[in-house]
């Protein structure tokens, strides 16, 4: 296709981009979650001779396959002038035309480099080598505008712009190195900032750090931007973890996703994930729960890095088998396709989930299961408590395990993360070693974990409690706090 340039063209697109503004601006704000991928090497592959199969063998468009595992956003990178012309301009407009046709929400993610910009390289493009501080500024703005302009002419208004990659340590090294001059930094993301809003004004800027689980990384980052009167839209972060410790690097991430939106009151993203192909299974596990948590986090999405890689230029964190089919990996953004393992859990006092008692762990009345019971000090709103993950926000039952060796009833009420739910009567077993199921009480969860307690309503305390079942789809136990 032809692509028009926005150098050669930008005098003579002013008027066209106020009408253009009216008539392609994209909602203030799209709603739903953004899951999808970045697919910039899409062309070069193609150009290469590399073709996708779908999971059923057939030969498919990348972008159809993509959005039949439940993807609705493209991301794009943007080099300054790429030997080879992949990932430039024209390179990155063709692109971005074919995603808004198959229906694809749009980022553009800015390097200002010529090749690649991570944390451990920001290289200046050659043509700014030798630029002043205020000449890079210049080119920054100018190489944004340029792009976006002609994104915009031929009607692209990307929901997201991301104004660098990856940095860390800020970007066009030395003179924007976060750590040598983070005032340099800021205003360089100011110039990216302005002509991103100068072209496109629903644009969200992103600010781009890679490692999510690093929340001492992106509070100096963004603390330093923020001192030195940077403007962005929303935090983006990276997250590369392994089959071994994702688990432990998801709850971070959390964390750190919590911690940013409250500290800065800025939108959180995942915009880059992956995990080695031929770790599909543990990959997808890693992709349901980071998907789920960014969720309950209130982030709004999770994007693949490049999840179309087989066999090609040594990188192997792609979600494609040799085979050129998807691995089980995508799937995992087919949310509620696949329902997740579990269905029921029976949490006991020695297992995981089994978060503590205000009282006593007991084994001096017969016919517990597990190792003992709970028994608590028979005071007003003593608690017992546990903690289960859920793998979607629904309804769930509870029921436990109980002995009341007392004569009246001891009433208790279920409380999940903190609010009072329903009222659950332990009545009167006849004696402390008989043992019986509570009725079934229904509840909603949150994705992801969830602290649940029973309070004891009276000064009687609760009855010992042996065991709680939960049940629903995709429960399972979560470690505690
Ligand atoms: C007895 C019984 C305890 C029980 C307690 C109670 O002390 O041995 O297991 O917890 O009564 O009244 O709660
Ligand atoms: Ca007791
Ligand atoms: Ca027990």
């Amino acid at each position: 296709m032809e692509v028009l340039t926005g150098r050669t063209r930008a005098a003579t697109t002013i008027t066209a981009l106020l009408i253009l503004f009216s008539v392609y601006a994209p909602a203030a704000s799209a709603q739903t979650f953004a899951k999808g991928a970045d697919v910039s090497w899409i062309t070069q592959m193609e150009a290469s001779g590399y073709r996708w199969q779908n999971d059923n063998g057939q030969q498919q468009d990348l972008l159809q396959i993509l959005k039949d595992h439940g993807m609705n956003t493209i991301r794009l990178r943007v080099w300054v002038n790429p030997s080879g012309g992949w990932n430039g301009v024209n390179d990155v407009v063709a692109k971005a035309v074919r995603a808004k046709n198959a229906g694809f929400r749009i980022m553009i993610d800015f390097h200002y480099s010529d090749s690649w910009a991570d944390p451990g390289q920001q290289t200046k493009p050659a043509a700014w080598r030798t630029h002043t501080f205020e000449q890079l500024m210049a080119d920054v703005y100018q190489h944004t505008f340029n792009t976006m302009n002609t994104l915009a002419t031929n009607g692209i208004f990307p929901e997201w712009v991301q104004v660098g990659n990856e940095t860390n340590n800020g970007m066009l090294w030395e003179d924007g190195r976060a750590s040598a001059n983070m005032r340099n930094y800021a205003w360089l993301v100011n110039s990216g900032y302005d002509a991103v809003k100068a072209v496109s004004p629903n644009s969200k800027v992103i600010v781009h750090v890679s490692n999510a689980y690093d929340n001492a990384l992106f509070r100096w980052n963004f603390d330093g931007l923020r001192a030195n009167g940077a403007r962005w839209d929303i935090i983006g972060m990276s997250l590369y973890p392994e089959p071994g410790n994702w688990q432990t690097l998801n709850s971070q991430a959390l964390a750190n996703m919590n911690d940013m939106r409250s500290r800065y009151g800025k939108g959180v993203m995942i915009v880059e994930v992956g995990m080695s192909w031929d770790q599909a299974t543990a990959s997808k596990a890693f992709l349901q729960d980071i998907i789920a948590r960014t969720r309950n986090a209130g982030g709004l999405g999770v994007l693949y890095w490049e999840p179309q890689t087989y066999n090609w230029q040594g990188y192997s964190k792609g979600a494609w088998n040799t085979n050129g089919r998807p691995t089980i990996a995508l799937d995992a953004f087919i949310e509620g396709s696949t329902p997740p393992p579990g269905g029921s859990v029976t949490l006991q006092e020695n297992l995981t989930g089994f978060c503590g008692v205000d009282g006593t762990l007991d084994s001096n009345h017969a016919g517990f299961t597990g190792t003992g019971f709970a028994n608590t000090s028979n005071a007003l709103n003593t608690t017992v408590r546990w903690r289960v993950n859920a793998a979607a926000a629904a309804n769930y039952t509870f029921q436990w395990r109980f002995a009341n060796g007392s004569t009246g009833n001891r009433p208790g009420n279920l409380r999940i993360n903190g609010t009072t739910g329903a009222n659950v009567t332990l009545q009167a077993t006849g004696a402390w070693t008989t043992w019986t199921n509570s009725g079934s009480f229904t509840a909603a969860l949150r994705a992801g974990a969830n602290d649940i307690a029973l309070v004891a309503s009276t000064s009687g305390g609760l009855a010992n409690i042996d065991s709680m079942t939960v049940t629903g789809t995709g429960v399972s136990v979560s470690a505690c706090n």
